[in-house]
């Protein structure tokens, strides 16, 4: 449980918030690459409750400016993209990807001044003589945001100074068929999604589907059973009750953490996942689920996944559209219409009786239905949501650095340091005898902290 104030701090992200000026300290995605073919219209974004709009100049490269022109507040999302830069439709100023206006091409070329002092920038009459051309134009800076294209994604720094080097996670370092990416819109504050990450334990309740273990060759079985404990049940403890415990550990960037499975025989089960500041996680089988706030009260769940071993099939890459189809990416089981809960389906097969297919859905109605921002003083927190605790002092106290002038955690400036062998994010049986700290620190080792070849969940 969390006071009022405590649950501000890190719920809040508009301009001048605390958790704002933390969010905006880091590379954010502002768009899927998708969004923004060569030579598509300027597209709207809306960041961090900021109005932006996205474009790609005549060499291609993003471009991120402040959606209301600088001169009256014309949206520049209807501008033209053209001569270097995006022109208002308004009256033509032209911007280009730095913020600077290259023109105003309405303004006098000359100005006039009249013999007896007065000045004009209307017609010259028979006593004046000419001056300087208006330079109102390069006293203008518009909001203007670096950006980067990588793995699908458009991502931009809308804090102060210097950006920070763009994060060398291992995704960004694949070939660009290797990745794939999409997103999901989310009517809930970023927190709640990025808990539900964090959260390892609903995967035992809200994910679980009985399977026909008869229908399964023995590997399969093997492995369901390994995967879902008891996968034949289907009932309201769960399939392993009382068996799981969540544990976490601090991590330089973040915090990784466990769900451990008492299997009763010699090997326990565990899934493995990292939370990276400040709002990331690599969760067990390598997918990255990033929430991004659009405001308080919206965020973009950015699903982000690589294949080491080979590139992405591209019927793979849009197999994931069915749930929330380009150009919207609005889902298609939402709050209206009840997330397309079954409730034979839920008799039958599913815990949650919302369809498989739409796994995601799943959690957008664990995550959307506490409400816009969830009233964190009225939850009752348990032994196992220590993941989430721990989770939310690390962002504390990246916010606290921050405030203290101190770089907080997981801002990279140091080039030896851009890189990230602590993430793991895996699932499987550990060793014998195995702490699951210890089992990281060998799959570290084995370079296969990472999991990428698996299916997500
Ligand atoms: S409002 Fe954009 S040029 Fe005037
Ligand atoms: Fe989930």
């Amino acid at each position: 449980m969390l006071t009022k104030e405590e649950s501000d701090l890190l719920t809040l992200t508009g301009h001048g918030t605390l958790c704002g000026e933390l969010m905006r300290r880091y590379w954010q995605p502002a768009a899927l690459s998708e969004e923004l073919p060569p030579g598509a219209a300027p597209l709207p974004v809306r960041l961090l409750g900021e109005e932006l709009v996205l474009f790609r100049d005549d060499q291609g490269a993003p471009a991120l400016l402040g959606a209301h022109c600088s001169h009256r507040g014309a949206d520049l999302s209807y501008g033209r993209v053209e001569d270097g830069g995006l022109r208002c439709i308004y009256h033509g100023w032209l911007y280009d990807r730095l913020g600077r206006c290259l023109e105003q091409p309405g303004e006098p070329t000359m100005r006039w001044r009249q013999s007896g002092g007065r000045n004009s920038i209307h017609s010259p009459t028979s006593d004046a003589h000419p001056e300087a051309a208006s330079t109102s134009h390069e006293r203008i800076r518009h909001p203007a945001y670096p950006c980067v294209e990588r793995a699908g994604v458009i991502f931009a720094y809308l804090g102060p100074g210097e950006p920070p080097l763009f994060p060398n996670y291992e995704i960004f370092t694949m070939p660009e068929d290797h990745t794939s990416a999409t997103k999901l819109y989310s009517e809930c504050n970023y927190l709640q999604g990025n808990e539900g990450n964090i959260d390892l334990l609903h995967t035992s309740f809200l994910h679980y589907i009985r399977r026909d273990l008869a229908a399964l060759d023995p590997a399969e079985r093997q492995r369901a059973v390994e995967r879902y404990a008891a996968p034949g049940l289907l009932s309201g403890r769960g399939p392993s009750p009382g068996q799981e415990r969540c544990e976490a550990q601090l991590m330089p960037y973040g915090l990784r953490y466990a769900k451990i499975r008492s299997t009763g025989e010699e090997q326990d089960y565990v899934r493995l996942a990292t939370f990276v500041l400040p709002n990331l996680c690599v969760i067990p089988g390598g997918g990255i689920n990033w929430h991004v706030p659009i405001d308080d009260t919206h965020h973009w769940k950015y699903i982000l996944s690589f294949n080491r071993e080979a590139p992405v099939p591209a019927e793979a890459r849009r197999g994931r559209d069915h749930l929330a189809p380009p150009p919207t990416y609005l889902p298609i089981p939402n709050r209206t219409n009840r997330y397309l809960q079954d409730r034979e389906l839920m008799r039958s097969v599913s815990f949650s009786g919302i369809p498989q297919i739409y796994f995601a859905a799943q959690d957008l109605c664990a995550t959307e239905t506490p409400g816009a921002i969830q009233d964190r003083t009225q939850e009752h927190l348990v032994a196992t949501d220590a993941a989430i605790v721990a989770a939310r002092s690390v962002l504390r106290k990246a916010i606290l650095d921050l405030q203290e002038g101190r770089e907080p955690a997981n801002v990279v400036r140091d080039p030896a340091k851009n890189q990230f062998p602590e993430i793991v994010a895996t699932f499987g049986v550990l060793p014998p005898d195995t702490r699951w700290q210890d089992y990281c620190n060998d799959l570290i080792a084995a370079g296969r902290g990472w999991q990428t070849n698996r299916a997500a969940q």
